[in-house]
């Protein structure tokens, strides 16, 4: 599949025109609950404009005798965050809605936790047929970028940073929009 290269520069500036739009649309979110590992980097940015706190959650693939599930099995709650949730806005945050089956599953998960209101961010949402679906209860969706199909490098993820931002070069001279 052909790729899709973003430098940490892309990131910042979609993160900030995602963080305009959520304060644009009325919504004040009380925490931003930021999905791993993807979404810490993107929730980190939007705290830069949002200004506020951050509660880290990570999915779990694999099931209590460690082997791997087809769908995601756990939420790993990061710095007790159950107990903050209740009666809170909050803005769900991660990198990229692929096949939507992990937001949703998150998303399920926080509605147990009684929030006031969900909205969701991420940075990418691809053009594709989803998996999951975003529960009626979500208020707001918020995507930085709608993308092709294709499998995006995000710069975190980059061995050699330099060659990553050559790459996203190419991309943009050969007229990616
Ligand atoms: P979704 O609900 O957000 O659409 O996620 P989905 O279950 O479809 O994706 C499973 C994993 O694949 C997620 O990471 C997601 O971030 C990652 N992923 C999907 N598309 C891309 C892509 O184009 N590029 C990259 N780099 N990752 C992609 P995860 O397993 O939760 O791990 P983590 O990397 O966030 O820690
Ligand atoms: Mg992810």
């Amino acid at each position: 599949m052909e790729k899709l290269h973003f430098t940490y520069q892309d990131i910042h500036r979609t993160a900030q025109s995602i963080a305009e739009r959520v304060t644009a649309s009325g919504f004040s979110p009380d925490i931003i609950v930021a999905i791993g590992s993807g979404g810490f980097i993107p929730a980190r940015i939007l705290r830069t404009y949002l200004g506020k706190p951050i509660l880290a959650v990570g999915i779990a693939y694999y099931d209590d005798e460690d082997r791997p599930t087809e769908l995601p099995r756990t939420v790993q709650w990061i710095e007790e965050a159950e107990r903050k949730l209740a009666g809170r806005r909050i803005l769900l945050v991660d990198e990229v809605d692929d096949s939507r089956t992990t937001l949703e599953y998150c998303i399920r998960e926080l509605l147990r936790h009684k929030p006031a209101e969900i909205a969701v961010a991420v940075l990418h949402d691809k053009r594709k047929e989803k998996r999951g679906v975003i529960p009626p209860e979500v208020s707001r969706y918020f995507a930085g970028e709608q993308i092709d199909d294709r499998w995006v490098c995000y710069p975190w993820d980059a061995l050699d940073i330099d060659e990553h931002d050559r790459a996203r070069g190419v991309e943009l001279a050969t007229a990616r929009t």
